[in-house]
């Protein structure tokens, strides 16, 4: 029978979740600690997800084959990885499909993820709702002279950022006017496709930064432990951006009294702000923010849990996670306990030798199981004739906790060592800017 109030609280749940990288095993592996859970499946899931549930070969993206899915295996909520099937409306799809609509998705709205697929609009939310974030203009083809008078007024560097989603590539930060007049052009003219029809010109933040996670059920929110990544390809964050290459949580800086303004400034506002413009969201919210001098301002939002983050963060939510889960699905999170470790964890990513640019795949991974003390993650891997084999540019996320950060960090780095492939890359100094 089909019912369309949300399913009570349950102890014996078929979760989907939804993507295949190191966030989605880290997910999996707090998912798979709740005793209210019966079966967890993952689409489409890698080696690693696989030793905590089935992995089900079906596409993020596939919302028709996941319906189906979900309709046979009778899955009771469905949790988004990555922002692209968000982006592309799987909420929407489900809760407007009568046959589906009883199953709960724990993601925004495609309204809301726009919070991340669009860059202006994230903006001109932010400024509506009076939300700290730099100063900005948008412009496209026809209002190309207005961005070249507003770059004017700015002092470099400059910001330029691609609206749409553009892999994690469309920001580009340029030194001179000169370059960044350049840079909006070829932008305008569609060096990132659509996603650069429209083009945020910003102005330069300094400061560092630091990723604050909300889960929110739409009225009532929690706020996961801080976290720190670090994406450049080299020590000293250095050479190219990559996906992330390891992460810290706690975050020296992220004190209490940061934390409260960002709870008062940013948090709080951005959930009425919400209410307020009647989008429906249901899931995550992971402000990316820039410390200026003790303020807390906001470079991004995504409306995904972060990769490496989320390695860290699940090490230290001690609550059962999924009783979080099922509070943002049912609209009463407010009644759930978050309660965090109070441990260091950390997280170092093993890359592929040439990653971010060309690597090869389907290297052996050797010594996984010779690891002691870390949980290890994997991001991209595959399993074939009983070996694990590297599939993607990210591989590995070694995470560990210790009293102190230094602590955590030499038992990642321990692991790192004993884990074994060939081109087997990762940095040293995860957390070097910090206390
Ligand atoms: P995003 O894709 O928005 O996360 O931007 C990528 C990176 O560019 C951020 O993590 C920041 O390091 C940097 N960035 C973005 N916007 C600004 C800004 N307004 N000022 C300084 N750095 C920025
Ligand atoms: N670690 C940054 C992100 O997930 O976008």
């Amino acid at each position: 029978m089909t019912t369309f109030a949300p399913s009570l609280s349950k102890n014996n749940m078929n979760i989907l979740l939804l993507g295949s990288g190191g966030r989605e095993h880290a997910l999996a592996w707090k998912i798979g600690q709740s005793p209210k859970v019966q079966q967890l499946y993952i689409a489409p899931g890698n080696a690693g997800t696989a030793q905590v549930g089935v992995n089900v070969p079906l596409a993020a993206t596939d919302f028709e084959a996941l319906k189906r899915f979900a309709l046979e295996k009778q899955i009771d909520m469905v949790v988004v990885g990555p922002e692209d099937p968000l982006v592309k409306g799987i909420y929407d799809s489900f809760s407007t499909d009568a046959a589906v609509r009883h199953i709960p998705v724990v993601g925004p709205s495609k309204n809301g993820a726009q919070l991340e697929g669009s860059k202006d609009f994230a903006k001109a939310f932010m400024l509506r709702h009076h939300i700290p974030t730099a100063r900005y203009f948008s412009v496209t083809k026809a209002t190309e002279h207005d961005g070249v008078a507003f770059l004017k007024t700015l002092s470099a560097p400059y910001v330029l950022k691609a609206d749409g989603l553009a892999a994690g590539k469309g920001v580009l930060i340029l030194n001179t006017l000169e370059e960044a007049v350049g840079e909006l052009h070829t932008m305008l003219q569609g060096s990132f496709g659509a996603a650069s029809e429209t083009v945020v010109i910003e102005e330069y933040l300094s400061g560092i930064e630091c990723s604050v996670f909300v889960m929110t059920d739409g009225k009532n929110y929690k706020i996961l432990p801080v976290a720190k990544d670090y994406k450049r390809i080299g020590e000293g964050d250095t050479g190219l951006n990559t996906g992330g290459m390891g992460a810290v949580s706690p975050v020296s800086f992220a004190d209490a009294a940061f934390m409260q303004k960002v709870e008062q400034r940013i948090v709080i506002p951005t959930i009425a702000g919400l209410q307020q413009d009647g989008i429906d969201y249901k899931g995550f919210i992971f402000v990316g923010l820039m410390n200026v001098g003790g303020e807390p301002m906001v470079i991004e939002y995504n409306c995904r849990m972060g990769d490496p983050e989320t390695e860290v963060v699940m090490l230290r939510i001690q609550s059962d996670f999924v009783d979080l889960l099922e509070g943002v699905a049912q609209g009463n999170l407010s009644e759930k306990t978050l309660t965090i470790d109070e441990r260091y964890a950390v997280t170092v990513m093993l890359v592929s030798g040439g990653y971010p640019g060309d690597y090869a795949k389907g290297k052996i991974i050797n010594g996984l199981d010779k690891t002691t003390g870390s949980i290890v993650f994997h991001a991209g891997t595959t399993s074939k004739d009983g070996k694990i084999l590297t599939n993607g540019g990210r591989v590995i996320a070694v995470s560990s906790y210790g009293a102190n950060k230094a602590a955590a960090l030499q038992q990642s780095f321990a692991a790192a060592q004993v884990i074994d492939f060939e081109g087997k890359y990762y940095r040293r100094d995860i957390g070097f800017d910090l206390q």
